[in-house]
């Protein structure tokens, strides 16, 4: 970690005050070679940072802060299994899940990639038993309608992947949905119209303890029973994809039906491991083998490549350096794919509850702010509702664009348009228009006040920073590629912070909060006279409209 007065510190401060100070346009005509210095390229990929506030000297400043904190350390331990995750005392194992045959990674003396792969082996054979209708429901229905049920990490990644990637058009590829918000009204809708007895629910949860996805298992399980008689073994429509067997087993999913996950597998890391069941379902297993393949070459760039042409490295660089160095409170990621519409929602996890912290791994105070909030949505929507913000609003906010440059369908036209939008918003967030254009526009019609007023309602002020990622197309394995790209970032990031990126205690406190309010909702009872004023108010008041 990075101490305020190290020297590397200091350096990244004085980079940070003279770059704040520099227009965008300034760096590009001091530096013919800025766009050359600030663009790596990783396979047939490209990312151009020349329009980020940052300049070689700063880059450099930020590799030898990096080299400070021992991330190359931290970048071997995370490949050996080491118990990177102190605060858990686990190790982190999502490359473990996805590393090449013929690699071993000890834990404690255990090579945990065979239990990883005997795990792959019983997720390929029950993905190929549904799809195939060798796996019947409990009337000898083929299961065609596959309802995940999970949350956060159990859901967004498989998610984002099904979306992403859709259905191989193989006969039998069963529709999926995805069902994790408690509100009844998720699961409700999910399950309306369909077969009971054509359906089967993948519970997918690492503790199977979360109350939501426990709720919305118990509701569907009452809906076949409800549908298909409550004498039925319901047994055949459920498989678990858990760490807690003993759990998954009281639920009534039978030993041969649960997918175990290691401890070692974070949730918002767990895409690769048997959560990925579903992938496999809808997208087929080569897909899915595919994913885990572009993820794995992911790998091997990020742990051989030197820092300064890093992918990961360079972009958790950068991510460090705008949220701590320019203090950008935020960060926008806008990709220029339908596919990846949910790209946004699935790094807000993986981002937010990484490096969303204020202590350092040893407990004490990180001295400044960690990761920036994230959102976004996909081009070209979001032009026509936040780009408008981000382009005369009133702070800059840096945005990454992404964008898969060859379509996947023959709408050749439409993609080029896609394409030709990303390039300029980028354009335009740097460039702005200046008021001698706007006044040619605008001609002779106006002058004085009004001419004024009209200029300055049409000015964009440009000097915003922005980071374009071009790939060629999106397929299941630059999408592996892609997601183990933003894992790997995250985790540079967090180094960077010296925080673990790797648990996320600040979630438990609500949990255990609503326990006491549900026992208080469920009974009409108060709550506890040492609940502060405004939660009890609140419940009082819920109580009566429940009436
Ligand atoms: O939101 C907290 C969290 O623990 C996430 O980290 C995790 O992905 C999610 O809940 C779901 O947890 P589980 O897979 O154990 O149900």
């Amino acid at each position: 970690m990075l101490a305020e007065n190290d020297s590397a510190a200091s350096g990244l401060a004085e980079h940070a005050k003279r770059l704040r100070a520099t227009r965008l346009s300034e760096l590009f005509a001091r530096d013919p070679q800025r766009v050359a210095a600030l663009t790596l390229d990783w396979d047939d990929w490209r990312v151009d940072l020349s329009k980020e506030r940052i300049d070689e000297a700063a880059l450099a400043a930020l590799l030898k802060a990096a080299d400070t904190v021992g991330l190359p350390n931290w970048i071997a331990a995370l490949f050996a299994g080491e118990k990177i995750n102190l605060s858990e005392r686990r190790p982190v194992l999502h490359t473990a899940l996805r590393a090449p045959a013929s690699t071993q990674v000890l834990v404690d003396g255990v090579d945990v990639t065979r239990e990883m792969r005997a795990t792959r082996e019983r997720m390929a054979e029950l993905a190929g038993a549904v799809r195939e209708g060798r796996r019947k429901g409990a009337t000898g229905r083929p299961l065609r309608f596959v309802v995940n049920i999970g949350i956060g990490g159990s859901d967004l990644g498989p998610k984002l992947v099904c979306e992403a990637l859709g259905d191989d058009g193989m006969p039998g590829t069963p529709d999926v949905a995805f069902v994790s918000n408690v509100d009844p009204e998720h699961l409700w809708r999910t399950l309306e119209g369909r077969d009971p007895a054509s359906t089967l629910f993948v519970v997918t949860s690492k503790t199977f303890t979360t109350q939501e996805t426990l709720a919305n298992a118990r509701s569907g399980r009452a809906w076949l029973a409800r549908a298909l008689g409550h004498e039925r073994d319901l047994a055949p429509h459920f498989i678990a994809v858990t760490s807690n067997i003993e759990a998954a087993r009281a639920f009534g999913v039978r030993d041969s039906d649960i997918l175990p996950m290691s401890e070692g597998v974070g949730g918002r890391y767990s895409l690769w491991s048997a959560v990925g069941l579903v992938i496999a379902l809808r997208a087929g297993w080569q897909s899915f083998a595919e994913l885990l393949d572009g993820a794995q070459a992911m790998d091997t760039h990020f742990r051989m490549t030197p820092p300064p042409r890093n992918l990961p490295v360079v972009l958790g660089l950068l991510a460090y350096w705008n949220s701590r160095w320019l203090a950008h409170r935020q960060r926008v990621v806008v990709p220029y794919a339908q596919a990846l519409a949910l790209l946004p929602s699935f790094l807000q996890q993986l981002e937010l509850e990484s490096n969303g912290k204020s202590v350092r791994r040893d407990g004490t105070p990180v001295d400044g702010p960690t990761a920036a909030a994230l959102w976004g949505d996909v081009g070209t929507d979001s032009q026509h509702a936040f780009f408008q913000w981000l382009h005369q609003g009133t702070s800059e906010i840096p945005v990454e664009f992404v964008v898969p440059v060859r379509a996947r369908h023959p709408l050749d036209d439409q993609q080029t348009l896609l394409v030709a939008n990303a390039l300029a918003q980028a354009q335009a967030l740097m460039s702005g228009r200046s008021d001698e254009t706007i006044r040619a526009e605008l001609g002779t019609a106006l002058s004085g006040p009004a001419l004024d007023a009209a200029i300055a309602a049409r000015r964009s002020p440009g000097n915003r920073a922005s980071t374009t990622l071009l790939l060629p197309m999106l397929d299941a394995r630059s999408l592996g590629a892609l997601l183990a790209l933003y894992e790997h970032r995250t985790f540079v990031e967090g180094i960077m912070y010296g925080i673990n990126s790797f648990d996320q205690w600040g979630v438990e406190l609500g949990k255990s909060l609503a326990k006491p309010i549900v026992a208080a909702l469920s009974t009409q009872a108060p709550l506890p006279d040492a609940t502060d004023a405004s939660t009890r108010a609140l419940v009082a008041y819920v109580q009566k409209l429940q009436t």
